[in-house]
């Protein structure tokens, strides 16, 4: 069996992986040699029988050995390693979470349910780069790729709701604190029936307002708030996150410089959820399809789209990030008709950032590439 080397495991986008994998069985079909950035001759995980210690994330010489790597460990190290490793004369195929190579042109943002023949063309011609994408992008593909694939959307705009673990872990743990910390604020307010409810809004706001409140990773208040700008900006008043989801989206059906770049753009916000990224999704259809005919292409996209009837009980149940984190189903709902004309269907869909935004089109990736 084939080695592979697996970097950024401990991580948390990283351990959902190893999860992943251990529940699919993959690490049945290669032999396993994880590194580390800090800790290189260390135990490798007590689960991965037989694999040796840690090698060393920074040892090019060490990397150069395996024909594949997958790393889940972020930008800065794939900008300081994978140049240095090509440069070495390394030959592998490398499977990167991160976003450093995403738009390059040798690579191919992997999604296989969405995009297999755009990975299997690259594969039988060499390539070697083939990278994760944005997590919005991926959710938002494994919910509306039927519509895609069938060339039914002319323009969409996508106006997000991404959970704190886009940020990160520590993002998480801020949110989390924050949300503790006004709840303890007005405790005693909220155990007693007779106060006043504008006394404890009051009370919120003071600990909101609080220099005080734990923000340094979002840079102000999440809890009990919502942040509309996701990412860096890129200086003509859109967001980096903004900017991912056209050129990403595009790159990812395989629409190259000489088709119709089909036009994408929206508002990127955070807001207190923890883990799934849910998106109000605008579609300019080519064409005027009845919504029954939609809810069968949207179906048939991909297994894991789920529609959701337009409907209260059905909605406030399946459509939200609390019932879709930890699975890999991607409910689509909320579709009707917008009063703008038939042409014009409105869609919300929700996905769990770190499983398809993340770590499952790597796994299914590196199954691909086994072979
Ligand atoms: N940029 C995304 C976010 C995370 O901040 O939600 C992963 O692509």
């Amino acid at each position: 069996t084939q080695a592979v080397g697996l970097v950024g495991w401990r991580g948390m986008v990283g351990s959902v992986l190893m999860q992943r994998m251990r529940d699919e069985g993959d690490f049945s079909l290669f032999q396993p040699v994880f590194f580390s950035t800090s800790n290189a001759g260390g135990a490798a995980p007590s689960w991965a029988d037989g694999a040796g210690p840690l090698q060393d994330a920074h040892d090019i010489d060490a990397l150069k050995k395996l024909p594949i790597i997958v790393t889940a460990q972020g930008g800065d190290y794939t900008s300081q390693i994978y140049p240095k490793l090509r440069a070495a004369g390394w030959n592998g195929l490398w499977i990167d979470a991160a976003s450093t190579l995403r738009m390059d042109e040798n690579s191919v943002i992997v999604l296989d349910p969405i995009n297999r023949p755009v990975i299997d063309a690259a594969l039988a011609k060499g390539g070697k780069q083939f990278i994760g994408g944005n997590c919005t992008v991926s959710c938002m593909l494994m919910g509306l790729g039927g519509l895609f694939n069938q060339n039914l959307v002319e323009w969409m705009t996508s106006m997000t709701y991404q959970a704190a673990s886009g940020g990160g872990a520590q993002h998480m743990r801020e949110l989390l604190t924050q949300f503790g910390l006004i709840n303890q604020s007005v405790s005693s307010l909220l155990d007693d029936p007779a106060s006043a409810i504008l006394d404890i809004d009051r009370g919120v706001l003071q600990t909101q307002r609080n220099p005080n409140l734990p923000q340094k990773n979002f840079g102000v208040p999440l809890g009990g708030s919502l942040i509309p700008w996701i990412d860096s900006d890129l200086g003509n008043g859109m967001t980096r996150e903004e900017w991912k989801a056209g050129v990403e989206t595009n790159k990812i059906l395989g629409r190259g410089a000489q088709d119709k770049h089909i036009p994408i753009d929206g508002l990127c916000v955070r807001i207190g959820a923890m883990r799934c990224h849910s998106q109000a999704l605008t579609i300019k259809l080519t064409r005027d399809v009845p919504l029954d005919e939609i809810t069968d292409i949207l179906a048939g996209g991909s297994k894991w789209a789920k529609v959701v009837p337009n409907e209260r009980q059905a909605t406030i149940e399946a459509l939200t990030p609390v019932a879709v984190t930890g699975t890999l189903d991607i409910p689509v709902g909320r579709l009707r008709k917008l009063n703008m004309g038939p042409e014009y269907l409105s869609a919300f869909t929700v996905g769990d950032q770190l499983l398809w935004g993340a770590a499952e089109p790597l796994r299914r990736m590196l199954r691909i590439a086994l072979g």
